[in-house]
């Protein structure tokens, strides 16, 4: 009996140990890549409340995270666990796209695999990079809010690209290169040389929420900036602070109405 892509995404997203999930999501992008796949028989799409995490991950509201001070170990270490946890997260998210929206393109589920398979080797990288500093994925409390805004927008796709890849997502490539140049400072090559492969796969990444935001406008005949920024409003996404990356943001698929946007209205 062939496997069903939706059945297998929600395999992933709710296996806890890390080798489960991500050995899961290999096998996603292997079996599709080869065409092996079905889309009948699936398990119906539901609010999946948390999805599978190692038992040692502790959640906590976002205002008792520890503080990421680089100028000591443990400072350094709680700074990389923090990036670690938003990519083990980011799984998630590209997983959840594929499982909970149904009857779109071969296209379209192709580059959400690509992406969620990426965003396993940026996982793998600064896990990896986290045990030099002799840390465990584990070790620091970690929030739960790229989660909590994919239930937010479970229900609307547009949504879902709206405030995922083009606002969280796309925040990163604006804070990218000042985390950067602080580590150049702190005498941290190899972290940054890590966050240099991530941004330039991250900006792809926001690219494809790009892509799949403006082809949605267009099949439903909307304004794709009117869209775009009522959605903003709508989830409370007002306050956006400077700087923005236009040159990033543009390589995304940002429209520089929408860049002149946040550069004027927003804080
Ligand atoms: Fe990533």
């Amino acid at each position: 009996m062939s496997l069903n892509l939706f059945n297998i995404s929600h395999d992933a997203i709710i296996a806890n140990s890390i080798e489960g999930k991500l050995n899961a999501v290999r096998e996603i992008s292997s079996l599709w890549n080869s065409k092996s796949l079905t889309k009948e028989n699936s398990i119906e799409v539901y609010d999946i409340k948390s999805p599978g995490r190692p038992e040692v991950i502790k959640i906590v509201h976002k205002t008792d995270l520890p503080k990421r001070n680089l100028n000591h170990r443990e400072g350094i270490g709680a700074f990389i666990h923090a990036l670690t946890h938003i990519e083990f997260e980011a799984i998630h998210l590209g997983l959840d796209v594929i499982f909970r929206f149904r009857n779109m393109s071969e296209d379209f589920y192709s580059d959400w695999i690509n992406l969620t398979e990426e965003e396993c080797t940026h996982f793998e990288l600064l896990n990896g990079h986290l045990k030099e500093f002799g840390y465990q994925y584990g070790d620091f409390p970690v929030h739960a809010e790229l989660w909590e805004l994919a239930r937010l927008s479970k229900n609307s796709l547009l949504e879902r690209m709206a405030v995922v890849p083009r606002m969280a997502e796309a925040r990163g490539l604006d804070v990218s290169p000042s985390m950067q140049n602080r580590l150049r400072k702190a005498g941290y090559l190899k972290t940054e040389k890590i966050l240099q492969k991530i941004y330039e796969d991250e900006i792809g990444h926001v690219g494809i929420g790009s892509k799949w935001f403006a082809a949605l406008c267009e099949e439903k005949k909307q304004n794709s900036f009117d869209t775009y920024i009522s959605i903003l409003h709508k989830y409370g996404f007002t306050e956006l602070r400077k700087p923005i990356n236009r040159e990033a943001r543009l390589a995304a698929g940002f429209t520089e109405k929408e860049l002149d946007y946040f550069e004027t209205s927003l804080k």
